[in-house]
Protein backbone atom coordinates (compact mmCIF):
# COMPACT_ATOMS: atom_id res chain seq x y z
CA UNK A 1 0.00 0.00 0.00
CA UNK A 2 0.86 3.58 -0.43
CA UNK A 3 0.40 6.01 2.34
CA UNK A 4 0.36 9.55 1.92
CA UNK A 5 0.37 12.40 4.15
CA UNK A 6 -0.72 15.86 3.34
CA UNK A 7 -0.21 18.42 6.04
CA UNK A 8 -1.96 21.20 4.25
CA UNK A 9 -1.58 24.49 5.83
CA UNK A 10 -0.15 22.90 9.27
CA UNK A 11 3.01 22.58 11.25
CA UNK A 12 6.26 24.77 11.87
CA UNK A 13 9.94 23.49 11.50
CA UNK A 14 10.29 22.90 15.01
CA UNK A 15 7.55 20.82 14.87
CA UNK A 16 8.86 19.25 11.43
CA UNK A 17 11.69 17.97 13.25
CA UNK A 18 9.67 16.65 16.49
CA UNK A 19 7.54 14.66 14.43
CA UNK A 20 9.94 12.97 12.55
CA UNK A 21 11.74 12.35 15.40
CA UNK A 22 8.97 10.13 17.06
CA UNK A 23 7.79 8.61 13.68
CA UNK A 24 10.45 7.36 12.01
CA UNK A 25 10.74 4.84 15.16
CA UNK A 26 7.33 4.19 15.03
CA UNK A 27 7.46 2.72 11.16
CA UNK A 28 10.95 1.73 10.96
CA UNK A 29 9.38 -1.84 10.12
CA UNK A 30 6.42 -1.38 8.09
CA UNK A 31 6.40 -2.99 4.47
CA UNK A 32 3.98 0.14 2.92
CA UNK A 33 5.59 3.27 0.75
CA UNK A 34 5.44 6.52 2.49
CA UNK A 35 4.64 9.92 1.32
CA UNK A 36 4.64 13.45 3.57
CA UNK A 37 3.79 16.33 1.63
CA UNK A 38 4.63 19.48 3.84
CA UNK A 39 3.99 23.02 3.42
CA UNK A 40 6.97 24.85 1.51
CA UNK A 41 8.60 26.06 4.54
CA UNK A 42 9.00 22.82 5.97
CA UNK A 43 9.88 20.83 2.79
CA UNK A 44 13.79 21.01 3.18
CA UNK A 45 13.55 20.23 7.58
CA UNK A 46 11.43 17.01 6.37
CA UNK A 47 13.58 16.15 3.51
CA UNK A 48 16.84 16.16 6.31
CA UNK A 49 14.70 14.90 9.32
CA UNK A 50 12.38 11.98 7.55
CA UNK A 51 14.39 8.48 7.56
CA UNK A 52 15.18 7.32 4.44
CA UNK A 53 11.78 5.12 4.05
CA UNK A 54 9.41 8.03 3.62
CA UNK A 55 9.49 10.00 0.38
CA UNK A 56 8.74 13.98 0.53
CA UNK A 57 6.71 15.89 -1.65
CA UNK A 58 4.86 19.31 -1.92
CA UNK A 59 1.43 20.26 -2.09
CA UNK A 60 1.47 22.06 -5.45
CA UNK A 61 3.75 23.70 -7.89
CA UNK A 62 3.27 26.19 -10.51
CA UNK A 63 3.54 25.61 -14.18
CA UNK A 64 5.82 28.26 -15.22
CA UNK A 65 9.82 27.49 -14.68
CA UNK A 66 10.94 31.10 -13.46
CA UNK A 67 9.97 34.87 -13.88
CA UNK A 68 7.60 37.70 -12.86
CA UNK A 69 5.09 35.12 -10.98
CA UNK A 70 4.93 36.58 -7.12
CA UNK A 71 4.29 34.23 -4.27
CA UNK A 72 4.71 31.33 -6.34
CA UNK A 73 6.53 28.47 -6.71
CA UNK A 74 8.30 26.22 -9.62
CA UNK A 75 8.99 22.53 -9.74
CA UNK A 76 12.67 23.92 -10.80
CA UNK A 77 12.91 25.20 -6.94
CA UNK A 78 11.70 22.29 -5.56
CA UNK A 79 13.44 19.56 -7.12
CA UNK A 80 16.48 20.08 -5.14
CA UNK A 81 13.81 18.80 -2.57
CA UNK A 82 11.66 16.68 -3.15
CA UNK A 83 10.32 14.68 -6.07
CA UNK A 84 6.47 13.98 -5.47
CA UNK A 85 3.95 16.56 -6.10
CA UNK A 86 0.15 16.92 -4.99
CA UNK A 87 -1.84 18.38 -7.72
CA UNK A 88 -5.64 19.37 -8.35
CA UNK A 89 -6.78 18.84 -4.64
CA UNK A 90 -9.74 19.82 -3.58
CA UNK A 91 -8.33 23.06 -1.73
CA UNK A 92 -6.90 24.16 -4.85
CA UNK A 93 -10.28 23.34 -7.02
CA UNK A 94 -13.04 24.98 -4.72
CA UNK A 95 -10.99 27.36 -2.45
CA UNK A 96 -8.78 29.08 -5.05
CA UNK A 97 -11.00 27.99 -8.21
CA UNK A 98 -8.18 26.00 -9.82
CA UNK A 99 -9.33 24.93 -13.28
CA UNK A 100 -8.53 21.30 -15.19
CA UNK A 101 -6.56 23.38 -17.38
CA UNK A 102 -4.39 24.92 -15.08
CA UNK A 103 -3.58 21.60 -13.13
CA UNK A 104 -2.89 19.77 -17.07
CA UNK A 105 -0.07 22.48 -17.47
CA UNK A 106 1.01 21.64 -13.84
CA UNK A 107 1.54 17.94 -14.61
CA UNK A 108 3.06 18.73 -18.12
CA UNK A 109 5.68 20.26 -16.46
CA UNK A 110 5.80 18.08 -13.18
CA UNK A 111 6.42 15.27 -15.40
CA UNK A 112 9.48 17.23 -17.64
CA UNK A 113 10.80 17.39 -13.82
CA UNK A 114 10.33 14.11 -13.28
CA UNK A 115 8.34 14.61 -10.57
CA UNK A 116 5.52 11.82 -9.09
CA UNK A 117 2.43 13.60 -9.44
CA UNK A 118 -0.74 13.03 -7.70
CA UNK A 119 -3.66 14.18 -9.59
CA UNK A 120 -6.07 14.65 -6.95
CA UNK A 121 -9.81 14.49 -8.32
CA UNK A 122 -14.08 13.86 -7.00
CA UNK A 123 -17.03 15.39 -6.59
CA UNK A 124 -18.71 17.30 -4.54
CA UNK A 125 -21.97 16.51 -2.08
CA UNK A 126 -24.34 18.83 -4.64
CA UNK A 127 -22.09 16.70 -7.74
CA UNK A 128 -23.26 13.47 -5.50
CA UNK A 129 -26.48 14.06 -4.86
CA UNK A 130 -27.34 14.97 -8.47
CA UNK A 131 -25.52 11.48 -9.23
CA UNK A 132 -23.11 12.96 -11.46
CA UNK A 133 -20.23 11.74 -9.91
CA UNK A 134 -19.01 10.12 -13.09
CA UNK A 135 -19.17 12.90 -15.11
CA UNK A 136 -17.15 14.68 -12.64
CA UNK A 137 -14.74 12.46 -12.57
CA UNK A 138 -14.28 11.62 -16.04
CA UNK A 139 -14.09 15.38 -16.89
CA UNK A 140 -11.34 16.36 -13.97
CA UNK A 141 -9.36 13.43 -15.31
CA UNK A 142 -9.83 13.78 -19.39
CA UNK A 143 -9.52 17.41 -18.65
CA UNK A 144 -6.61 17.48 -16.27
CA UNK A 145 -4.74 14.64 -18.44
CA UNK A 146 -5.02 15.95 -21.64
CA UNK A 147 -2.01 15.77 -23.97
CA UNK A 148 -0.04 13.48 -21.56
CA UNK A 149 1.02 10.22 -21.84
CA UNK A 150 1.11 7.10 -19.58
CA UNK A 151 3.76 8.02 -17.27
CA UNK A 152 4.34 5.25 -14.45
CA UNK A 153 4.98 8.20 -12.20
CA UNK A 154 1.29 9.38 -12.40
CA UNK A 155 -0.79 8.06 -9.54
CA UNK A 156 -4.52 9.77 -9.41
CA UNK A 157 -6.66 10.09 -5.40
CA UNK A 158 -9.98 10.06 -5.36
CA UNK A 159 -11.20 11.88 -2.84
CA UNK A 160 -15.09 12.92 -2.46
CA UNK A 161 -14.62 16.49 -1.58
CA UNK A 162 -17.77 16.04 0.92
CA UNK A 163 -15.74 13.36 3.04
CA UNK A 164 -12.26 16.01 3.27
CA UNK A 165 -12.05 17.04 7.00
CA UNK A 166 -15.52 16.45 7.66
CA UNK A 167 -15.16 12.78 9.57
CA UNK A 168 -17.82 11.21 7.22
CA UNK A 169 -16.86 8.02 5.68
CA UNK A 170 -17.67 7.36 2.05
CA UNK A 171 -19.46 4.14 1.78
CA UNK A 172 -17.37 0.73 1.03
CA UNK A 173 -19.17 0.02 -2.49
CA UNK A 174 -18.89 3.89 -3.14
CA UNK A 175 -15.45 3.91 -2.99
CA UNK A 176 -15.28 0.66 -4.86
CA UNK A 177 -17.65 2.28 -7.90
CA UNK A 178 -15.39 5.47 -8.46
CA UNK A 179 -12.14 3.49 -8.06
CA UNK A 180 -13.23 0.75 -10.58
CA UNK A 181 -14.82 3.66 -12.99
CA UNK A 182 -11.31 5.69 -12.50
CA UNK A 183 -9.64 2.58 -13.81
CA UNK A 184 -11.73 2.51 -16.64
CA UNK A 185 -11.30 5.61 -17.37
CA UNK A 186 -7.27 5.35 -17.23
CA UNK A 187 -7.69 2.68 -19.43
CA UNK A 188 -9.18 4.63 -22.00
CA UNK A 189 -6.73 7.39 -21.90
CA UNK A 190 -3.69 4.80 -21.34
CA UNK A 191 -4.69 1.89 -22.82
CA UNK A 192 -3.67 -1.70 -20.34
CA UNK A 193 -0.87 -0.67 -18.81
CA UNK A 194 -3.02 1.80 -16.72
CA UNK A 195 -3.87 -1.16 -14.36
CA UNK A 196 -0.53 -0.18 -12.99
CA UNK A 197 -1.57 2.88 -11.83
CA UNK A 198 -1.80 3.72 -8.28
CA UNK A 199 -5.07 4.99 -7.10
CA UNK A 200 -5.07 6.28 -3.57
CA UNK A 201 -8.20 7.28 -1.97
CA UNK A 202 -8.32 10.04 0.33
CA UNK A 203 -11.07 11.81 2.69
CA UNK A 204 -10.96 11.19 6.73
CA UNK A 205 -8.93 8.21 6.34
CA UNK A 206 -7.80 7.19 10.40
CA UNK A 207 -6.58 3.97 11.76
CA UNK A 208 -9.82 2.71 12.32
CA UNK A 209 -10.58 2.95 8.96
CA UNK A 210 -7.92 2.23 7.06
CA UNK A 211 -8.07 -1.92 7.24
CA UNK A 212 -11.69 -2.01 5.74
CA UNK A 213 -10.42 0.68 3.10
CA UNK A 214 -7.31 -0.95 2.10
CA UNK A 215 -8.95 -4.01 1.47
CA UNK A 216 -11.28 -2.48 -1.41
CA UNK A 217 -10.43 -3.87 -5.20
CA UNK A 218 -8.42 -0.88 -6.92
CA UNK A 219 -7.48 0.83 -3.78
CA UNK A 220 -3.55 0.87 -3.66
CA UNK A 221 -3.02 3.24 -0.86
CA UNK A 222 -4.51 6.03 1.13
CA UNK A 223 -4.27 10.00 0.74
CA UNK A 224 -4.56 11.24 4.68
CA UNK A 225 -5.18 14.64 6.04
CA UNK A 226 -6.06 15.45 9.53
CA UNK A 227 -4.62 12.19 10.89
CA UNK A 228 -1.32 12.65 9.65
CA UNK A 229 -0.44 15.43 11.40
CA UNK A 230 -0.09 13.50 14.15
CA UNK A 231 2.97 10.95 14.34
CA UNK A 232 0.89 7.93 16.29
CA UNK A 233 -2.08 8.20 14.23
CA UNK A 234 -0.07 8.19 10.90
CA UNK A 235 2.08 5.59 12.12
CA UNK A 236 -1.09 3.47 13.23
CA UNK A 237 -2.10 3.45 9.35
CA UNK A 238 1.63 3.69 7.80
CA UNK A 239 1.97 -0.16 9.36
CA UNK A 240 -1.58 -1.21 8.59
CA UNK A 241 -0.72 -4.14 5.86
CA UNK A 242 -3.47 -4.50 3.79
P1 LIG B 1 -8.71 14.44 5.63
O1 LIG B 1 -8.04 15.16 4.34
O2 LIG B 1 -8.02 13.12 5.80
O3 LIG B 1 -8.47 15.37 6.77
O4 LIG B 1 -10.16 14.27 5.30
C1 LIG B 1 -7.69 14.44 3.19
C2 LIG B 1 -7.11 15.35 2.13
O5 LIG B 1 -7.56 16.50 2.02
O6 LIG B 1 -6.21 14.97 1.37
Amino acid sequence: MFVAGNWKMNKTVKETKDFFNEFNKLVSKTKNEILICPSFPCIPAAKQFASKKVFIGAQDAFFEEKGEFTGKVSFLQLKDFCDFVLLGHSDQRHKFSESNQSINKKIKTALKFNFNVILCVGETLEEKEEEKTNLVLSEQLSDSLKGIFFNSKLFVAYEPVWVIGTGKTAKQNDVFEAHSFIRSQLTELFGEKANSTKILYGGSVKPENCKEIFSIKNVDGVLVGGASLNPKTFAQIANTAK
